[in-house]
Formats: C-alpha cells, sequence, structure tokens
C-alpha cells in the first residue's frame, strides 16, 4: 500500500506532481482566458461588495493560508488578514455580509477551524473552504467549496495537501484579481503558463532528492534550525521548521529573516543549522545579508534558492537550488526540499515518521 516507498510521508512527497496537477485540472489549461470555478460565488458582483477576507485555518494550512493572503493582497488589492482558527475564535474579529472568509482544512474536521467558520457565517459572511476531504463537516457548512485534489493523506505530517492548498491559492488570488479587473489578460496568461509547468517542475526537484538526503546525513546531529525567508519566503520557513519539529522532533524556529538580529539571533552558536530560503529574488540581498551575520556566529548554513543564483551559492555552505519560476509560485518549489530534508533527518534519527508521537492526523478537540 507505500507503493515501495518506505514511509507514507515519502510516498505523499513524490505524488504531488500528480496532486498539483489534479487541482488544477478542469480548472486552468493552456488556452484558458479565466479560472474556471465551477458552482463557487466568486463572481463580480459578489466580490465588488467584499471589504475585506480573513483566511482562517490551523497549523500547515494556515501557512497555505499565508502564502494566499500575500498573494491575494497583492492581485487582488482587497485587504486580508490570515489568522490561526484557535486565536481568530477567540477574539473579537470584523464579520459581516462583506466580509469573505476563506477557511483552509485538508480533514474538514478541525474543530477551532470550524468554530471560526460557524462565527463567520452567523454573522452573515460569507464562507469559501479549501478542503480536501469531500463530504466532511467543513464542506458541507461552507458556503462554496474549492475542493483540494490531494487524495488521501495517510502521514500525519502534511505534504501532499499543503501543495494542493497553496494551487487553491494561486488559482483563488488569480481568480479575485481577474474579477475585480486587477489582473489585466497578459499578466493572467504568464501566471497560468507558469503555474502549469509546476508540476513538472516539482519532477526535478525530486529527481535530486538524493543531494537533499546526503545534506540531511550531514546535519543529522544538529542543535537546533532556523528557517528564516521574507515575503512568501518567511511562510515557506514555517512550513520548514513546523516538518522538522513534527517528525524529527528537533527544536526549530521560523523567522522572518528581519527580525533575526531583534532577538533570536542570540540562540545562535555552533551547532546550529541557519536554512536561508531565497525563492524571492527581490529581496536577495537583504537576506544574504542576514545569512552571513549568521554564519559569522559559527552556525552551519544552507540555503533554499533559484536555479543560476550563483551568489547565495557563494554565501553558504550548501545549496539546494530549485527551477525558476514565476516570483508568485516559488513557495511550492523551495518546500519541496524542505519535505525531504524533514523526512531524511526523521529517518536518520529513527523517529516513527508517519505517526509521530503526540500528533493526530485530525484534531477534533479545542
Ligand atoms: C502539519 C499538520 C497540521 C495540520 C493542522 C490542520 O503537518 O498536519 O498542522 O495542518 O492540524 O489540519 P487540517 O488541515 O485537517 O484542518
Amino acid at each position: 500500500e507505500k507503493g515501495g516507498y518506505d514511509h507514507f510521508m515519502l510516498k505523499e512527497i513524490y505524488e504531488q506532481p500528480k496532486v498539483i496537477r489534479d487541482t488544477l485540472l478542469g480548472r486552468i489549461g493552456k488556452d484558458s482566458t479565466e479560472v474556471q470555478l465551477d458552482g463557487i460565488r466568486l463572481d463580480k458582483e459578489t466580490m465588488e461588495k467584499i471589504n475585506k477576507v480573513y483566511i482562517v485555518a490551523c497549523g500547515t494550512a494556515y501557512y497555505a493560508g499565508s502564502v494566499g493572503k500575500m498573494l491575494l493582497e497583492a492581485q487582488a488589492r482587497v485587504p486580508v488578514v490570515a489568522d490561526v482558527a484557535s486565536e481568530f475564535r477567540y477574539r473579537d474579529p470584523i464579520l459581516d455580509e462583506n466580509t469573505l472568509m476563506i477557511v483552509v482544512s485538508q480533514s474538514g474536521e478541525t474543530a477551532d477551524t470550524l468554530a471560526a467558520l460557524r462565527m463567520a457565517k452567523k454573522a452573515g459572511a460569507r464562507v469559501l473552504g479549501v478542503v480536501n476531504v469531500v463530504g466532511s463537516t467543513i464542506a458541507r457548512e461552507a458556503d462554496d467549496v474549492f475542493y483540494t485534489c490531494a487524495g488521501p493523506e495517510i502521514a500525519v505530517a502534511s505534504t501532499k495537501a499543503y501543495s494542493a492548498q497553496l494551487v487553491a491559492m494561486y488559482l483563488l488570488s488569480m481568480k479575485i484579481g481577474q474579477v475585480l479587473g486587477k489582473i489585466g489578460d497578459e499578466e493572467f496568461a504568464v501566471l497560468r503558463d507558469a503555474l502549469l509547468e509546476l508540476p513538472e517542475k516539482v519532477e526535478r526537484v525530486l529527481e535530486n532528492a538524493h543531494l537533499v538526503e546526503d545534506l540531511a546525513r550531514k546535519n543529522l546531529h544538529m542543535k537546533n534550525v532556523f528557517y528564516i525567508g521574507r515575503g512568501l519566503d518567511y511562510a515557506a520557513a514555517m512550513e520548514g521548521a513546523l516538518k522538522i519539529k513534527e517528525v524529527a522532533y528537533l527544536h526549530a524556529e521560523s523567522y522572518p529573516a528581519g527580525e533575526l538580529k531583534h532577538g533570536p539571533i542570540a540562540l545562535i552558536e555552533e551547532g546550529s543549522l541557519l536554512m536561508g530560503l531565497v525563492g524571492q529574488e527581490a529581496l536577495l540581498e537583504k537576506t544574504i545579508s542576514n545569512i552571513k551575520e549568521v554564519k559569522a556566529r559559527g552556525a552551519n548554513v544552507m540555503a533554499i534558492a533559484m536555479e543560476g543564483n550563483e551568489e547565495i551559492r557563494l554565501a553558504v555552505d550548501d545549496a539546494i537550488f530549485v527551477p525558476r519560476t514565476h516570483p508568485n509560485f516559488t513557495t511550492l518549489l523551495v518546500n519541496i526540499p524542505q519535505q525531504l530534508f524533514a523526512y531524511h533527518i526523521a529517518c536518520g534519527l529513527g523517529r516513527d515518521v508517519d505517526k509521530p508521537r503526540n500528533l493526530a492526523k485530525s484534531v477534533t478537540v479545542e
């Protein structure tokens, strides 16, 4: 049932090209002039009434939501707040009929996410669910559902469902941006073509998996890991650090690259690993200078960056390169080596990869 893989987690990592294709299928194709989201009410009239968007979720789904926030703001020019459901529901958020709430959930059963959804509906807001499990509670209760097509995810740590959630965020921000007239035909075509190339680019990242495995072996005895990045790379950093905590039981932190020097840099010492994420090349110089500050304090420094970036290669001990893509979509590619890195560290340390201690696949308690 693991299809020849040692663990479900690895099998699911390798399923990602297919999962991305399946999530794109029927929604966008090579001749599309718009994103097709049948049955989801995101027409011009509905969207023009919306004056703010909340994206609410937990854990990995929240990190996908953070990507959604950045892209939706950039592309649709609507204010978006992304929040974790267990915080959102206990504050007093501004919810009314002009609010769109997007809830993101693989299982569709997460208690806090469901409670946030119910709160929004009660206040008259529209709720769009981005859900993987068909017929789940969140899918049933949301006004509209965007199904991610990741198939059953067995490993407790989410991998393929996260990639499918990212694709959902990509399509939704394109759709809403276009409906609101913020994305012109030419820009749409550029985004569409880049999106359709992602599955093949993920395949190329997976072909180099052995390089990540070597680096995992080299870093097996690190004391702690710091994931840093700016913008979309910060969202990826949060996911990278969570995966290491979950499956390798190692202390990992994620920080916006510029925040490191405001405190956490005090923790850096020999035996620390810094993982610098540089998908967002517009911010390259800034992140490189943050990387150098950490290297000067004795940490081992690794980066995940875009192919052909020689500057980063010179600044770090080891670099992993992923194929170039449109800046909006780098998170998905940057994240794949992080999944593999966490997986191989966990295996190297003899962890129970598919069923990490203390964790449940679906968190139905508050
Ligand atoms: C991380 C992980 C969790 C879930 C979170 C939300 O690998 O699996 O952080 O992402 O519990 O679960 P769903 O998406 O089912 O609402």
